[in-house]
């Protein structure tokens, strides 16, 4: 796919260097066309920062969830090559799922889901599923959905959309990790939603110098990278 060859200005990062998966690259949102039509909301594909995840799950656990981790299903909407499902399946959680249209790039994940369990390092079930994130049916029990900006703000109001009407009959509660929240403003007019957190949460040094260097050898110099992700973490509280 375009991005992921060195004349697109393809990069490893340090997770693949260091656990022999293939989750590097930046593919543009242009280029991730699956024939589905929610394409062309895609915003981009990228490996969400190790640090920054860490971080971010780290904050969620102070938050006060209403189940404990073991109980807690993880969903990645938008999960392409599956790093954050790989993270996150490292956590204890009952079962990590990870969501993605573009079928090149959810074969990757899979094909990185089997590398980690022949590493050992999954606690728990994990999977991954090809489809569009507004059709996937929310799993029962207490939930922690995790989206790495992954489409726009229509994508983004038609998910929250279906969840209303999904968790009038769903049982368990619903937490929500957005990273890179440039859609924030449709969160914020949604009602039934708590904010739990606002904020920027800082790349580690091996990242920032990571994503630095994959962003200055963008062929088309469109997407950018700081020291920090604006990140947000939202909880359903309308019962
Ligand atoms: C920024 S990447 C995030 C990758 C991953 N969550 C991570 O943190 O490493 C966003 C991903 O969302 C996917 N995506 C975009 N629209 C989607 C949709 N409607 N349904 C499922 N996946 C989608 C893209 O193909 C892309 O792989």
């Amino acid at each position: 796919m375009p991005g992921l060859s060195v004349k697109d200005g393809f990069t490893q990062h340090p997770f693949d260097a260091e656990y022999g998966v293939r989750t590097s690259g930046l593919i543009a949102g242009r280029h991730l066309k699956s024939g589905h039509r929610h394409d062309r909301h895609a915003t981009a594909y990228y490996g969400v920062a190790p640090s920054v995840f860490h971080a971010l799950v780290r904050r969620w656990q102070k938050s006060g969830p209403a189940a404990a981790l073991s109980q807690t299903t993880f969903v990645d909407l938008g999960a392409g090559m599956g790093r954050a499902v790989l993270l996150a399946s490292e956590l204890g959680f009952k079962q990590v799922v990870g969501v993605e249209l573009h079928p090149v790039l959810a074969e990757m994940a899979r094909k990185n889901v089997i590398l980690w369990r022949r590493m050992g390092r999954e606690c728990g079930p994990m999977r991954m599923v090809e489809c569009d994130a507004v059709e996937f049916a929310l799993p029962e029990g207490p939930l922690l959905v995790f989206l790495f900006n992954p489409f726009g703000a229509a994508m983004l109001r038609r998910l929250l959309k279906g969840w209303r009407k999904a968790q009038a009959g769903r049982g368990g509660e619903l937490d929500l990790l957005y990273v890179n929240n440039e859609q924030e403003v449709v969160l914020e007019s949604e009602r039934g939603w708590t904010r739990l957190y606002l904020g920027k949460v800082r790349r580690s040094k091996v990242d920032a110098i990571a994503d630095h260097r994959i962003m200055a050898n963008q062929p088309e110099g469109e997407y950018a990278a700081g020291n920090y992700e604006d990140c947000s973490m939202w909880r359903w509280t309308q019962e």
